[in-house]
């Protein structure tokens, strides 16, 4: 494959000549739900846009409504001209509308599976070649099993020429023994190395920034340790309520939606130890170390170590709006938390005794994700006397989100006839350093999984890792026939509940939103 210069420059593009795309079938099932609407569909244009997917690309949407091929191209349409990042280019769209086929049908109903396997094959016999398949979960987590299932019943899960993949999205379950279900069912019919399970995390440009900047400087590394951090401190704020998703989210919680994983993912990417290359198995077993160094918490640690709360009608982005108990489709007396807050260790030689403290809110002050490293203080100031009350810690904060960045906090001395000292940042600027538009997640994700790549997906082992840790206090939330911490309150378009304080050791605050 020959690339523009255009494209050689695109980080997104610029690998491709040493791992070319094979033709592939992407089939989306759920194809007319929000995520392939929202994020599947303009990454898929975007990718186009780039010369990324391969030569010979078809797109299928299996979905329960009834409706013609045409009828789903207009649809896919009207959602890339609504949700891409890029404006569409008129002949880029219809080249990528011209490969779009729509298969209805409920997922447990074979003949859809028959009807699927003819469109395929068909795929292949205009090709004259075999076809990658790449089929992508995107339906309510409720049908994954039958779709797995089906697949395998109806000899899809497999080829004898190409290779066939399956990408599942996020939740991976909502417990730890229904994480273990799934993983059993999917390995029932499909081969681990076939599996690309969904973090969306994963495929954002600043989470994988956190390797290149922990493992292509010297300067952090020797630093990076028990020795000289005092604390980490993770956040996921958002300041939207849950939307129209008040049937899914009042299910699920902040535990569960966000910390169960993005927030561990956010937490094994600072806390990993480097990997010997940046292959998939490599990468990912460090991950599972890191997680697997976490104590499972016990019944009793848990009121001291997690905190839940739910957020009051207040004032948010510019508006008065309602408390969680008042949005539609919450149900009454609902104690689903749509805050929490967390401390975690990584018992290992690196981080023993080093707090790791993850918070996520829906309804907060502002959206921003970052993990803030706090260093410990000096162990002498020497100009005490001359009033360095300014000095702090040293800080390094990684910002995932908006403003991409890193930034650095120093202490300086103010000009003057005094020693004054005052803390100051040094700062990187994704936007002004590289003045291109980050890909949005779902581009690396998508070609990533039609090229085999599994590092930025989640393995067996490492969902399960991650629930182990959950798992006890979602049950300990959840039982509510037993006396246990009440959920706290915060109002909306605030900084959290004042409870979370509880949380932290010693001199630590929680950085303000
Ligand atoms: C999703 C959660 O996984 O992540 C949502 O289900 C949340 O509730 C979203 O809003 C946040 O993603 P991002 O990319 O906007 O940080």
């Amino acid at each position: 494959m020959t690339l523009t210069p255009e494209q050689a420059e695109n980080p997104l593009t610029a690998g491709l000549e040493r791992m070319p795309v094979a033709p592939t079938t992407l089939v989306i099932f759920g194809a007319t739900g929000d995520l392939a609407r929202r994020k599947l569909l303009p990454a898929l244009y975007n990718l186009a846009h780039d010369g990324a997917l391969p030569e010979r690309f078809h797109l299928v949407g299996v979905s329960r409504k009834e409706k013609e091929n045409e009828d789903y191209r207009a649809e896919c349409e009207e959602a890339i001209r609504r949700f891409s990042r890029r404006k569409p280019d008129d002949d880029v769209l219809e080249g990528l509308l011209d490969s779009v086929k729509y298969v209805p049908g409920t997922f447990d109903d074979e003949t859809v599976y028959a009807e699927l396997k003819s469109v395929l094959e068909e795929f292949e016999k205009e090709a004259g070649e075999p076809l990658n398949r790449a089929f992508y979960l995107s339906t309510a987590p409720s049908f994954f099993p039958v779709i797995v299932e089906q697949l395998g019943e109806s000899a899809l899960a497999h080829h004898p020429d190409a290779e066939v993949r399956l990408i599942i999205e996020k939740p991976f379950g909502t417990t730890l023994e229904e994480a273990r279900d799934l993983n059993h069912q999917v390995l029932g019919r499909f081969e681990e190395s076939q599996v690309y399970r969904i973090d969306h995390y994963l495929g954002k440009e600043t989470v994988q920034n956190m390797m290149a900047f922990r493992f292509a400087n010297g300067m952090f590394e020797p630093l990076w340790n028990r020795n000289y951090i005092d604390s980490v401190q993770i956040t996921a704020a958002e300041d939207l309520g849950i939307g129209t998703r008040a049937d899914y989210y009042n299910e699920a919680g902040a535990l569960r939606d966000l910390i169960q994983n993005h927030m561990l993912q956010l937490l094994c990417h600072v806390a990993m130890e480097p990997p010997v290359s940046f292959t998939a198995e490599e990468v990912r077993n460090e991950k599972v170390k890191v997680l697997q160094a976490i104590p499972e918490p016990t019944v009793e640690q848990i009121p001291e170590m997690a905190l839940r709360a739910q957020y009051t009608a207040g004032h948010a982005g510019g508006e008065d709006v309602p408390g969680y108990l008042e949005e539609e489709g919450v149900p009454e007396g609902s104690k689903t938390e749509t805050y929490a807050a967390l401390r975690l260790e990584v018992d290992n030689w690196r981080w023993a005794g080093v707090p790791f403290y993850l918070r996520t809110g829906k309804r907060l002050a502002r959206k921003v994700t970052e993990i803030a490293v706090t260093l410990k203080p000096v162990p002498h100031l020497a100009f005490s006397h001359d009033g360095s009350l300014g000095v702090q810690p040293n800080q390094l904060v990684l910002t995932l989100q908006p403003n991409e960045g890193v930034s650095l906090r120093l202490g300086a001395k103010i000009p003057g006839t005094r020693m004054i000292i005052r803390p100051v940042n040094m700062e990187f600027l994704y936007g002004t350093a590289f003045l291109s538009q980050s890909p949005e997640a779902y581009e690396r994700l998508i070609t990533d999984a039609m090229r085999g790549d599994a590092t930025l997906f989640t393995r067996n082992d490492e969902v399960e890792a991650q629930w182990r840790i959950c798992d006890p206090i979602v049950k300990a939330w959840a039982d509510s026939g037993q006396p246990g911490p009440p959920v706290a309150l915060y109002e909306a378009g605030s900084q959290g509940p004042a409870e979370a304080d509880g949380l932290l050791r010693g001199d630590d605050r929680w950085r303000a939103i």
